[in-house]
C-alpha cells in the first residue's frame, strides 16, 4: 500500500501494535454510533487485531486502509479507508462494484481539520490511480461526515438505498476518462 502526506499528517498501513488504539477508537459509541447497518461497538483486543489482518491484505492495487498518524507527536488520530461498497440486497451483501471512501477518527482529534486533510489526501491519490469513480455515504443524521464529503470536494446526489441496505445521504466524485 501506498504511505501518503499531508502537511499534517502520515497516512501509512497498519501495524499489530496499533491494537490497542484500535479497540479504543471503535468501542466508543460516538465513533461507531453511524457506522454499520445496525452499529455495534468493538467489545476486545482480538477484534481489534482481527480488524488490522484484514485491513492489511486488501488484495486489490489502489484500495486500503490507512492509518492516521499526526507528523507532530506521532499520535494515532484515526482511520481512512477507500474499499469496495457492498450492493443492498439479500445477506451476505455483495460488492456492487463502486469503490467507497471513509473516514473515523478519535473524539481528541475532531475539530481541527484532519478528517478532512486526510480525506482530501486520499480522494486525490483514489482520481490519481485511475478510479472511475469514489463514493461516501452517511446515516442522514450524521452532519459532521457530510461535511467532511463536501469540503474534499464530493458532490452530494440526494438519498439512496442502493448501498448496505440502508438509507444513506450519497455523495460522489467521477474521474475524468
Ligand atoms: C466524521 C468525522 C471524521 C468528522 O470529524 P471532524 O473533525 O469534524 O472533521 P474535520 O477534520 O473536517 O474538521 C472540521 C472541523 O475542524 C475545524 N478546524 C479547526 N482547525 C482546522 C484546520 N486547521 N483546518 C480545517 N478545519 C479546522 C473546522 O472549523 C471544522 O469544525 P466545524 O465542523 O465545527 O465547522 C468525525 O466526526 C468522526 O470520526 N465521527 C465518527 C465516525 C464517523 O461517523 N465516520 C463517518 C461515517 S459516514
Amino acid at each position: 500500500m501506498k504511505t501518503l502526506e499531508t502537511e499534517r499528517l502520515i497516512l501509512r498501513q497498519w501495524e499489530p501494535e496499533d491494537a490497542d488504539f484500535v479497540l479504543d477508537l471503535y468501542s466508543r459509541w460516538e465513533v461507531q454510533r453511524f457506522i454499520g447497518n445496525p452499529p455495534q461497538v468493538m467489545t476486545n483486543r482480538a477484534q481489534a487485531e482481527e480488524r488490522i489482518r484484514a485491513w492489511r491484505d486488501m488484495g486489490h492495487p489502489v484500495h486500503a486502509v490507512w492509518a492516521v498518524q499526526l507528523k507532530a507527536g506521532g499520535q494515532l488520530a484515526g482511520t481512512l479507508l477507500l474499499k469496495s461498497i457492498p450492493a443492498s440486497g439479500r445477506l451476505p451483501l455483495q460488492p456492487s462494484g463502486d469503490t467507497e471512501i471513509g473516514w473515523h477518527f478519535h473524539p481528541d482529534f475532531w475539530g481541527q481539520g484532519y478528517a478532512t486533510e486526510a480525506a482530501a489526501a486520499v480522494l486525490a491519490y483514489a482520481m490519481d490511480s485511475g478510479l472511475p469513480k469514489v463514493v461516501a455515504v452517511t446515516a442522514p443524521a450524521n452532519t459532521a461526515s457530510q461535511k467532511v464529503c463536501s469540503r474534499i470536494g464530493l458532490v452530494h446526489q440526494g438519498q439512496t438505498g442502493r448501498y448496505y441496505n440502508a438509507l444513506c445521504e450519497l455523495f460522489e466524485l467521477t474521474g475524468s476518462p
